[in-house]
């Protein structure tokens, strides 16, 4: 009876051990053989007291202490620090204060504590709210959360999250979650890209038990001034940043250290205790005893892969990948892509198909190309991405592959377009365009492709996919390597890649391929001034449309300096534009619209009678020219442009109040006109006085000026003229009544 009690007592002793020994997600899952070690070297941040080693075993900084008294309360810190691996089993941190008897112990940590609760005002506390909670609960098991951490039903192998509700209130660990980078700078807990918003919805739900905000933690100052002697004194800052500046610990260097001893002996002294177990301590100490062979870059990629727990979600050359315990967590909204449609994506080869640039903003910001995954690509930050990115490009080098270009005359753009569009290989079946497809199935958008990929990828990929990835729906178009398109570049597939890759590589100039299901786009305009620098009907490419607030619009002419054109009602149908259909024009909505003509708005006449100027048809350098425009609180844009070396400010602003719409017009001129200077308003089939300074031009637009006006004939047709002499004018344009 007695001794089945021991052997209970034992093997509960040792399950507890094991259960507060360090956890290292990467590590559980990667059998890493020898260089485990080395893992964890880095992630117990050893060579922080013990200084050098090889570059792999850099340690993993804690956590920036300088505002931690505004997200951790004082109390939970406190047991915390007393013991850390019995408040939260699994953590990394060791117990630096375990050589100390019980009571001095306690002491020491409660001077910690309140001298911690000093660094940092805590903010606002709020209940979890349950609709906060629910979000919460759906955010948790979708976006990448539990490919580190435990879901709700419980999974071993997770990296713990400890009392959570007793150290964080809502809004602290959501400001934690919002920008976990910035606060634990070792980057093993990313950046998920979270909005402000779902970081409280997921702190609500991790916060889903908490009856009550901790409790305020007042800081003692006389305990304060002693706890900041004692982090000195207890080496807290080989780790941790506080805002002092404080030496590093003068500790026996990494190189001199004999296993065994201090931190590996197992024993308590005056050196920090870690629960390792018996495999840890092994591999630890293999590392000690080992000679140091600089790791192979493959090896350095697979050490990084697993400190940073990268292998959670992907898998390299058939290691790591989403568990299968894990799997039912990763979703996606398109069933039709299957796996890869909720996997993410495998990183072998990774480093010969993405662009070094690319590489660097996915692993560094979470850059994203498939909207269609739930799961987020985290980001770790740029000192965590540089060394990955120079590993990854160098160790995977791409095979080379034949390329031929196809020259200007065989017009690449236009073959490329066609083997894009549904007469052609009907990419646009499966892939977006312009996160627009033909199809049921819609894979990463074909614009992302030549600013991700390797140009020499991209040819090897299109060749063969299935050499890529062996299930993927992705099909080869070239059988045998001959095309079934032999009228596109006689059927040349070299010839054919190299125009995909080129009418892609124009990105926002390629026009729309043929077949795409066609909806209006229709630009809105809201509560501000929306502006859109495009070719418009009449005008070249320098063209500017305005929407205002309201239902006005007009159409500005950057080439000339000149009203273009006012409508009212819709804004513009930008299919022209974002689809490369109707001449690449923005198409203006809405009913009545007036034209202006071409030509100059501004020109000096010698004598009143003589011609106004025609517009120049030969391009050539002009003395007059557009510089840019300011934008109001609105949006609202004034334009700034010189005109034979006279400068202009012109603003427009909608008047909505009472009648029609209107549109209010000040010209500013800071300098003084030159003599015969002329604004020419309108030129119409008809410009009739209505009233003092108002015109009727056409059938429905009217205009009131500032000053008197002059009509005058103009052939056929009639102009609306203003001699400019002083610093303003001010004009005011709306629509006639409907009869
Ligand atoms: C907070 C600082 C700190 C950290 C972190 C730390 N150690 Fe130590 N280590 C010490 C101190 C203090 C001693 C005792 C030094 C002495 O006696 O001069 C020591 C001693 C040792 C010794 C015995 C040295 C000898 O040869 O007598 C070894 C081996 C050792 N540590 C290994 C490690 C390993 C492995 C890690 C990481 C798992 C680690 N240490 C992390 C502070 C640290
Ligand atoms: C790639 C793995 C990974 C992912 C994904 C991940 N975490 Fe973490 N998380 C960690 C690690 C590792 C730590 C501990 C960091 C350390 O010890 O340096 C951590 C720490 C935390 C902590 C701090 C606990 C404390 O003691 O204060 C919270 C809270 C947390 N994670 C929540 C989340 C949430 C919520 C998500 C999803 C939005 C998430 N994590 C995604 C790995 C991950
Ligand atoms: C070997 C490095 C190391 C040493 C030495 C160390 N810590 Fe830590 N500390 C960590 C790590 C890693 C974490 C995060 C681990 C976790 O929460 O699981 C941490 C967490 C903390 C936290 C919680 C921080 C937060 O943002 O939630 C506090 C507070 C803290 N340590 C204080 C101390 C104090 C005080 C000392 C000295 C008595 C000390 N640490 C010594 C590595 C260290
Ligand atoms: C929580 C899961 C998760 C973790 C952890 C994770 N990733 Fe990702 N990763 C993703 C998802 C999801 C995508 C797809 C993103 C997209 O394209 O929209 C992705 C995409 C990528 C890509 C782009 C691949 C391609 O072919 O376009 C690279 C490179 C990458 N991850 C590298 C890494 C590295 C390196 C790490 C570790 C430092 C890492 N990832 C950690 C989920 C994860
Ligand atoms: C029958 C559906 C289908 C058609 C048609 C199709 N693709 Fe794909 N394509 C896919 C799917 C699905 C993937 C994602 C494959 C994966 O993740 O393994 C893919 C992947 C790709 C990739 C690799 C992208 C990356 O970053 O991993 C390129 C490049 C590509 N397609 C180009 C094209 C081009 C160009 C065409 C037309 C010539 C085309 N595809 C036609 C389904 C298709």
């Amino acid at each position: 009876m007695k001794a089945a009690l021991r052997t209970l007592c034992a093997a509960a002793l040792a399950g507890l051990v094991h259960a507060q020994a360090p956890f290292i997600a990467g590590l559980e899952r990667e059998d890493l053989g020898p260089f485990a070690g080395a893992v964890l070297v880095s992630e117990l941040g050893c060579t922080s007291c013990h200084a050098g080693g090889q570059k792999a075993f850099l340690a993993k900084p804690g956590p920036d202490l300088s505002e931690v008294g505004a997200r951790a309360n004082g109390a939970h810190l406190r047991r915390f620090l007393a013991s850390p691996s019995g408040v939260k089993p699994g953590t990394t941190m060791p117990d630096v204060l375990a050589h100390l008897p019980e009571a001095q112990r306690e002491d020491v940590a409660n001077a910690l504590a309140h001298y911690l609760a000093t660094l940092g005002q805590p903010g606002a506390s709020g209940r979890p709210q349950p609709d906060a909670v629910e979000r919460g609960r759906t955010l948790y098991h979708s976006v990448g959360c539990v490919a580190c951490h435990s879901p709700e039903k419980t999974l071993s192998d997770s990296v713990p999250l400890g009392p959570l509700a007793e150290k964080y209130t809502v809004a602290s660990l959501a400001a934690f979650l919002e920008r976990p980078l910035d606060i634990w700078p070792g980057g093993r807990m990313p950046d998920c890209q979270l909005e402000r918003a779902e970081a409280t919805d997921l702190a609500s739900y991790l916060l889903r038990d908490q009856a009550a905000p901790p409790t305020a933690f007042p800081p003692d100052p006389v305990l304060a001034v002693r706890g900041r002697a004692l982090f000195a004194e207890h080496r807290c800052h080989a780790c941790h940043r506080t805002g002092d500046q404080l030496a590093p610990p003068g500790l026996p260097a990494w190189s001199t250290l004999r296993a065994g001893e201090g931190c590996l002996s197992g024993r308590r002294g005056a050196w920090p205790q870690y629960p390792l177990t018996e495999n840890q301590r092994a591999s630890l100490g293999a590392v000690l005893s080992g000679d140091a062979a600089p790791w192979t870059a493959a090896e350095e990629a697979q050490l990084a892969l697993t400190r940073l727990n990268c292998v959670a979600c992907h898998q390299r050359n058939g290691a790591g990948g989403v568990a299968s315990d894990r799997s039912e967590y990763f979703t996606g909204r398109d069933n039709n892509l299957g796996d890869q449609g909720r996997l993410p994506p495998t990183l072998t080869g990774v480093g010969a198909k993405l662009k070094a640039r690319w590489l660097h903003e996915v692993i560094a910001n979470g850059a994203s190309a498939r909207p269609y995954l739930h799961t987020r690509m985290p980001k770790f930050g740029s000192a965590n991405a540089r060394p990955l990115v120079a590993i990854l490009k160098a160790l995977d080098t791409p095979t080379p592959a034949v390329l031929t270009r196809v020259g200007e005359s065989s017009r690449p753009h236009q073959a490329g377009r066609e083997l894009v569009g549904h007469r052609g290989f009907n990419c646009i079946a499966c892939h977006t365009f312009r996160e627009r497809s033909a199809g049921a199935i819609q894979a990463l958008d074909l614009m992302t492709m030549t600013e991700r990929l390797e140009e020499n990828w991209f040819h090897r990929y299109l060749e063969q996919p299935e050499r890529f990835s062996p299930l993927t729906i992705m099909p080869g178009f070239w059988p045998d390597g001959k095309s079934p398109l032999t009228q596109v570049l006689v059927g040349d597939s070299g010839q054919q890649r190299d125009a995909l890759w080129q009418y892609l590589a124009q990105g926002p100039d390629a026009a729309e391929p043929a077949g795409l299901a066609l909806e209006p786009l229709v630009v809105t305009v809201r509560d501000e001034a929306v502006i859109i620098r495009r070719a418009f009907p009449g005008i070249g490419k320098r063209g500017i449309g305005v929407g205002y607030p309201g239902g006005i619009n007009l159409s500005f002419d950057a080439e000339q300096m000149r009203l273009a054109s006012i409508w009212t009602g819709g804004f513009v149908e930008a299919s022209g534009i974002w689809r490369g259909q109707g001449a690449g024009q923005a198409r203006p909505l809405g009913q009545d619209a007036a034209l202006f003509p071409p030509g100059p708005a501004f020109a000096v006449l010698a004598q009143p009678e003589m011609a106004w100027p025609v517009p120049d048809p030969t391009p050539r350098p002009r003395p007059s020219s557009f510089k840019g425009y300011t934008l109001d609180d609105r949006r609202r844009p004034a334009f700034l442009y010189v005109v034979d070396g006279f400068a202009v400010e012109d603003f427009f602003i909608e008047r909505t109040a009472a009648g029609p719409r209107r549109l209010e017009r000040t010209l500013k001129f800071p300098g003084a006109p030159p003599a015969g200077l002329h604004f020419r308003v309108a030129a119409a089939d008809s410009i009739e006085p209505r009233g003092a300074n108002e015109f009727a031009v056409g059938r429905s637009l009217v205009v009131r000026l500032s000053e008197p006006g002059t009509v005058r004939g103009a052939g056929d047709a009639k102009e609306l003229l203003l001699l400019v002499t002083g610093r303003e004018l001010k004009l005011d344009y709306h629509f006639n009544a409907k009869p």
